[in-house]
C-alpha cells in the first residue's frame, strides 16, 4: 500500500457543549513526520479537538482519519494502540508510584502487557528491562534523570509536563497530539523541551501536532501553523507567513 503524504485528515468536524460551538466545522490536514503547530487564544477550541481526534470527546460529526483508517467513534485505547498517542492540558499521573515507573506503564500500555507489575523490578522480563532502558534514556533526553526516584506526588507542574511527554515517547507512536507541552515549565526548559521534540521528529520520523500558547518558541521548530478562532481553522501556513497575518494578530488582540 502506499502511504498517504498525510497521516491525519479532519474533515468538517463539528462538536458542541449546548448552545457552544466548540470546534465548527474544522478540515485540516497533517503531513507525516511533520511538525504541526495549533494556536488560537483561550477557549478557541483547541483541546476540544484533540479529545475528538484522540477518542476522548464522546460523540462529535465529520470524520477522522489517521494513517489511511477511518478512527471515529474507536476508543481512545484503540486509537493509541493504532500509533496516536496524546498527552493532556493538566497531566495525569499515576500516584503512589516513582516517576521512572510512571513513564514505563506508559511503555507497557502500549506493548499490551500487564501493566501492574511495571513497578517491580525484580518481576520485569527482559524486554522490560530494555522498556527501563529506554525510559532512562528518554527522561535524560529531557532532563529529568533526577526524578526517576521520586514520588510522582513530589515533582512540579513543568516536570510533570516533561514527565508525561517521555511517557508517550517511548511508546513510539506514529503521531503526537501534545496539548501545551510548556505550560508552567521555565523558558529556558521550554526551549530545550521543542528541540527535543524537534530531534525525535527528524531522527524516527514521529509526526507532532502540538498546542501551544508560546508562539516565539513554537514557530521556531515547526513547520507548519493551524490557526483556531471561535471553533474555527482562520488560517494556516508557514510560521513566518502566519506571524504577517492580520486575520490572526486580530484574533489575538481581540482577546
Ligand atoms: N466538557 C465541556 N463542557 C462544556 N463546555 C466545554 C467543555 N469543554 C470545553 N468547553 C467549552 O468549549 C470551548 C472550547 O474549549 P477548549 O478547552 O477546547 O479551548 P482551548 O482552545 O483548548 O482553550 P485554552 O487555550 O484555554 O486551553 C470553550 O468555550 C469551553 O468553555
Ligand atoms: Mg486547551
Amino acid at each position: 500500500m502506499v502511504q498517504s503524504e498525510y497521516i491525519l485528515n479532519l474533515e468538517n468536524i463539528s462538536k458542541a457543549f449546548g448552545p457552544i460551538r466548540a470546534v465548527d466545522g474544522v478540515s485540516l490536514s497533517v503531513r507525516r513526520g511533520s511538525i504541526a503547530g495549533l494556536i488560537g487564544p483561550n477557549g478557541s477550541g483547541k483541546s476540544t479537538l484533540f479529545n475528538v481526534i484522540s477518542g476522548t470527546e464522546g460523540k462529535f460529526s465529520g470524520s477522522v482519519v489517521f494513517d489511511g483508517k477511518r478512527i471515529n467513534g474507536m476508543p481512545s485505547h484503540k486509537i493509541f494502540a493504532l500509533g496516536l498517542g496524546r498527552t493532556f492540558q493538566t497531566p495525569r499521573l499515576f500516584t503512589g508510584m516513582t516517576v521512572l515507573e510512571n513513564v514505563m506503564l506508559a511503555g507497557k500500555r502500549q506493548e499490551g502487557e500487564n501493566p501492574l507489575i511495571a513497578p517491580f523490578p525484580e518481576r520485569w522480563e527482559s524486554g522490560e528491562e530494555d522498556l527501563a532502558r529506554r525510559a532512562q534514556e528518554q527522561m535524560k533526553a529531557l532532563e529529568i534523570s533526577q526524578l526517576y526516584e521520586k514520588n510522582s506526588s513530589e515533582i512540579s507542574g513543568g516536570q510533570m509536563k516533561l514527565l508525561q511527554l517521555a511517557n508517550v515517547l517511548i511508546g513510539d507512536p506514529k503521531m503526537l497530539l501534545l496539548d501545551e507541552p510548556t505550560a508552567g515549565v521555565a523558558p529556558r526548559l521550554a526551549q530545550d523541551i521543542f528541540a527535543s521534540i524537534e530531534k525525535h521528529c527528524r531522527e524516527t520520523g514521529t509526526t507532532f501536532f502540538i498546542i501551544e500558547h508560546r508562539l516565539q518558541v513554537l514557530f521556531k521548530h515547526v513547520d507548519h501553523v493551524f490557526v483556531m478562532h471561535q471553533g474555527r481553522i482562520i488560517s494556516e501556513g508557514k510560521p513566518d507567513e502566519i506571524v504577517k497575518n492580520q486575520e490572526v494578530i486580530d484574533a489575538y488582540l481581540g482577546e
